[in-house]
Formats: structure tokens, C-alpha cells, sequence
């Protein structure tokens, strides 16, 4: 097992050790990447051999950053369905929609594969520690797996965020906070805290595993669809460790001769009280400034300023993707869509994937026969006080009068 080899700066191409705890990198700040020898993973590991493995993220573990698979902390994350939206393909004229199910996750979020392989290595590497700020769902997959491995969690998030994160974190035995602001102020405090207190800061894409657990995404698309890509993706952007590490996956898979050059075009949702990425992809840079007053249902999605901004923007831009908002009434209606027409209760996030598709149809941007893959990147169980249910009571002496349709 193990063909990491260093780690790299994605922007000023400085080398560390993959034997050590990083952060980021120390010449310009900017995010590592951990790099593997891929020629000798080639020749170790095929396409056929993972496909009799078993069924979590870590069927790709020759491409993974753990060297001993005894450090490997996990609660069975990854290989979720990708499952086909046949009617709401047909309502938009479409023939192949999928969903990728995140929220079958441990913790119900696809934050379990970042933090899996994150705790998983700092464990190996002799953290005693992990910090984290959170917009909520890293908080709770952070609290599980680092009670797993028997690490101390220290986690700040905004005082609003969601009730379901905050009971998780508590059930795990974390030392949460939270603080009335948002994620990038709970940053503060946690740089501060792992300054003063010797925390390994776990901050997405500050740390540089999280998105190899995130990048199996990409992975596991390839392989669910025979080891061929979909012509579109739709992500919910917040971090964006997901949509970088799904592009770091192609590139890797080409190089193992797994898959050829095509590519997906990438396109980013953000939620419209929350949209620095959306506006500066449409402003033609590659640096989103802070959005202020963020504001949105979808927690997730409230991130106002990205570290990885350049290498989202970049993603989106090398495939020849898009970049959409959503407003909040827009992701309540595509939740109440995607439930009632598929039977799957998306998270606020994923919904707005459903929304952006609606228009991107509208503007014709997807051909007809094109493969869509939306992700769904949490359970909207976490999230049922986004809901009013008004349903009538009955009682048991009078009959229903007339059956209710859909
Ligand atoms: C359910 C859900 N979807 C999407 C996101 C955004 O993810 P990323 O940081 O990878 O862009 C989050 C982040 O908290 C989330 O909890
Ligand atoms: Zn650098």
C-alpha cells in the first residue's frame, strides 16, 4: 500500500515531505496537493482488481494517502448509489440524469470521505489533535471519525448553524463552539487555537487530505459509469474541495490509463444570499472576494471567501463549465421535487443542483441526449426544520372522504 510520494504547491510548485503534518504552503500560502508515483501504482493496481473490492472509498487506497492500512479510520464512506432520475429527466426533455447519493454517508453528508482520510493520515503521522472550523456537516463527520481514531476534536461553528450538526457533535463527544458569525470567523478562532494549543488545523483545502478523501467522488463516478465520464456535472460549491478534488481525480485517472481525455463540463451552484463564485466567474478572475451578509437556507452553501477560489475557478473554466445561483425558494422547491417525483430527500445543497439544471435546460445549455450527474451531497433528514408539514388529522370514527393525489 502506499504510493504517495510528496506533496506540492498548486501554485508556486514548492515540495514538502509527506511525512510530516502540513498545512499550507509556507513559501505563499496557497494549497497542497499531495502527488503519487503513478507510473508504479499503474502497474500495481487495475481497473479489475478494484471492482472486486469492497465497497467504500478506500477500494482506491493505492491512490490514497495512507501508508499502513491499519491507520485507515473508517466508517464505511464512499461507493454511494448513482441513482437515475427517470422522471424529472423526462419532464425536462433530457434521457440521462443521475444523482450521485451522498447522503448515505456516515454522518449523512459527503464530508465523512473528506474527514475520513484526513483524520486517517493526521492520525498516522502522530496528531493528537484535529481543529476545524465548519459550516455544520465537517463539524459532525469530524466529531465521528475523530472519535474513531481516539483523537481530541476541537470545532467552531456559526451559532445558527444546523440543530442536526450541533446534536452530532455533542453525541461524539467533540469540543465544540460556536460563535455568532460565520465560517470563515470560526476560522479565526481555530488558527488562533491551534497556534496557542498545538491543534492540527483540519480547515478544508488548508490541510491537504481532505480532498483526497473528496476526490473519490470522481472516482467512483468513473467507475459506476464503466470508467467513462457524464458530458455535465453539478456541484454545490461552498469550500469547493469537492469539485477540485473530482478534477484532480480525472487528471489522475488519464494518468493511470483509466480513463481517456474526456472530461465533464464543471458546473458550480451557489446560493444567491451566498455567490462569491458565481461572481467571479462571471468577472473573468480567478480570486472571489468575501461576499458580505451571507445569507442562505442551504448552510453548506453560506462560505463567503474559499482558499481553493483559483483552483475551482480553474476547474470550471479548463472544462468548458458554468456557474449558477440559486435562490432559496428555488432549493425548497426542488427539494419538494426531487422527493415527490424520485422518493429522495435531498439536503438543501443538493437540491440546488436540481435547480440549477432546471435552468440550465431553460437556457439551453444541455443537449437532449448529454449524461448529467447532479450530487446530492447530504441527507435532508438532517434538515426537516426547513419544513412545515401541514398535514389534516382525521379521526378514527369518519372515513377519508376522498383519496388525496400527488
Ligand atoms: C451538504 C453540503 N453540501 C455542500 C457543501 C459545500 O461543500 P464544499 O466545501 O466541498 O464546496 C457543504 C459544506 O458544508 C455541505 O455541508
Ligand atoms: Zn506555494
Amino acid at each position: 500500500m502506499g504510493y504517495l510520494s510528496h506533496l506540492e504547491c498548486t501554485a508556486c510548485g514548492a515540495t514538502y515531505s509527506a511525512n510530516e503534518l502540513h498545512t499550507v504552503c509556507t513559501a505563499c500560502g496557497k494549497v497542497l496537493f499531495p502527488r503519487y508515483d503513478l507510473e508504479r501504482a499503474k502497474s500495481a493496481v487495475s481497473r479489475a482488481a478494484i471492482a472486486g473490492r469492497a465497497p467504500t472509498m478506500w477500494r482506491y487506497h493505492e491512490l490514497m494517502p495512507v501508508s499502513d492500512p491499519g491507520h485507515i479510520v473508517t466508517l464505511g464512506e464512499g461507493m454511494t448509489p448513482l441513482l437515475p432520475l427517470p422522471r424529472l429527466a423526462q419532464r425536462l426533455g433530457l434521457r440521462q440524469v443521475w444523482v450521485k447519493e451522498e447522503g448515505l454517508n456516515p454522518t449523512g453528508s459527503f464530508k465523512a470521505r473528506g474527514l475520513s482520510a484526513a483524520v486517517s493520515k493526521a492520525k498516522e503521522l502522530g496528531a493528537r489533535a484535529a481543529a476545524l472550523p465548519s459550516a455544520g456537516n465537517a463539524a459532525s463527520a469530524a466529531a465521528a471519525y475523530c472519535a474513531r481514531a481516539g483523537l481530541d476534536c476541537y470545532i467552531v461553528m456559526p451559532a445558527d448553524a444546523p440543530h442536526t450538526n450541533k446534536a452530532e457533535c455533542d453525541v461524539y463527544g467533540a469540543r465544540a463552539y460556536l460563535i455568532r458569525g460565520l465560517i470563515n470567523d470560526a476560522g479565526k478562532v481555530i488558527r488562533e487555537g491551534s497556534r496557542e494549543h498545538g491543534w492540527f488545523d483540519m480547515s478544508t483545502l488548508k490541510e491537504p487530505y481532505r480532498v483526497e478523501g473528496k476526490k473519490t467522488l470522481g472516482y467512483e463516478l468513473a467507475e459506476q459509469l464503466g470508467w467513462s465520464l457524464p458530458d455535465v456535472v453539478i456541484y454545490p460549491t461552498g469550500g469547493g474541495t469537492g469539485i477540485v478534488g473530482m478534477w484532480k481525480a480525472f487528471a489522475e485517472m488519464e494518468a493511470l490509463g483509466w480513463i481517456g481525455p474526456h472530461r465533464p463540463r464543471m458546473v458550480i451552484v451557489q446560493a444567491a444570499g451566498c455567490a462569491p463564485m458565481i461572481r467571479a466567474y462571471r468577472a473573468g478572475t480567478d480570486h472571489a472576494e468575501p461576499w458580505e451578509r451571507a445569507e442562505t437556507i442551504a448552510a453548506g452553501l453560506r462560505v463567503p471567501v474559499a482558499i481553493g477560489d483559483y483552483l475551482i475557478l480553474g476547474a470550471v473554466r479548463e472544462s468548458g463549465g458554468d456557474a449558477y445561483t440559486v435562490t432559496d425558494d428555488e432549493i425548497l422547491a426542488s427539494m419538494r421535487e426531487l422527493a415527490a417525483a424520485e422518493g429522495l430527500f435531498a439536503c438543501p445543497e443538493g437540491a440546488a443542483t436540481y435547480g440549477a439544471l432546471k435552468a440550465m435546460v431553460r437556457d439551453g445549455k444541455i443537449g437532449p441526449a448529454e449524461r448529467v450527474v447532479l450530487f446530492n451531497t447530504g441527507a435532508g433528514l438532517k434538515y426537516v426544520d426547513l419544513l412545515r408539514p401541514e398535514l389534516p388529522i382525521v379521526d378514527a370514527d369518519h372515513p377519508i372522504a376522498a383519496a388525496r393525489g400527488r
